[in-house]
């Protein structure tokens, strides 16, 4: 069974009014690389080279403008597609399925930037074989995030954006699935706020006992808020300024 890349690059970022008034959220800068960069590392330092890019909205061409084939990140092909509105995380993820064909699939969304490595992670997944994983983190503020809920060490629940988040443990914006993926975001209805929910596909292997998690090392933070965006380029410029962690940084080629 083969492991394939998903990153996904659609929606508008209304939230980030009015810098992305005019490009794409994840053409944004994030200290001194365009914030698309740091996801496609994170796949490629995780030994995945078989990715897909799902972009949208007015400016999805850049993407191969930016990026072509890959050749910046040691790559000898990326996959494009588009999504046509904004229909959600699972609506975008949907579009992966003639991609993924029969493999399993690790998914990131865009605008997460991970410290470390993933790739214990993602080798976990590959022993799992089958179901679901999902990386987890603990923050300070777990009402912004999908959050999950304990009994000892299992995960009981999973709840986007509660009022009253059950525990500190958001559920970062990288997961891991298997190809029955696809036929539960078939069966998804949209939410309060119209769209099809990643936390309604995760709650879906829950319930099938097949959601496994792993709890991320070192530093995660989103890049969809101005906060964030901004603390996104904070712990990118204190990385990249640390000698220790020049190895995993991303090669600046000019
Ligand atoms: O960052 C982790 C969080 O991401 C999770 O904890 C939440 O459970 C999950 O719902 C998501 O929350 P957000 O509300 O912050 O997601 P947002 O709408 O900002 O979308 C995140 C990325 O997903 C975005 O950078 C691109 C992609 N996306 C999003 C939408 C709505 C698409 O590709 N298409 C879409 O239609």
């Amino acid at each position: 069974m083969g492991l394939k890349g998903v990153i996904l690059a659609g929606g508008l970022g209304t939230r980030l009014y009015p810098l992305t008034k005019i490009t794409n959220k994840h053409l944004l800068p994030v200290f001194c690389k365009p914030m698309i960069y740091y996801p496609i590392q994170t796949l490629v330092d995780a030994g995945i080279k078989d990715i897909l890019i799902v972009t949208g909205g007015m400016h999805a061409g850049e993407f191969l403008r930016l990026l072509g084939n890959g050749k910046e990140f040691g790559l000898k092909h990326i996959n494009y597609t588009y999504q046509e509105g904004e229909g959600g995380i699972a609506d975008a993820l949907s579009l992966a399925r003639y991609f993924a064909d029969d493999d399993n699939i690790v998914v990131i969304l865009g605008d997460n930037i991970v410290e470390r490595s993933i790739k214990r992670h993602v080798d976990a997944f590959r022993a799992q074989g089958r179901g679901a994983r999902i990386l987890i983190k603990e923050v300070p503020d777990p009402e912004r995030f999908g959050v999950v809920g304990f009994k000892g060490k299992k995960i009981v629940s999973i709840e986007e954006k509660p009022r009253r988040p059950k525990s500190k443990y958001a559920v970062t914006g990288i997961y891991m699935y298997d190809n029955k993926v696809f036929d539960i975001i078939k069966t998804l209805k949209p939410s309060g706020r119209g769209e099809l929910e990643i936390t309604d596909v995760n709650n879906a292997y829950l319930k099938m006992g097949q959601l496994e998690y792993s709890v991320m090392d070192g530093w995660w933070t989103d890049a969809g808020t101005f906060e964030s965006l901004l603390r996104a380029n904070n712990l990118v410029a204190r990385k990249e300024n640390n000698p220790k962690s020049k190895n995993q940084s991303i090669k600046t080629t000019t």
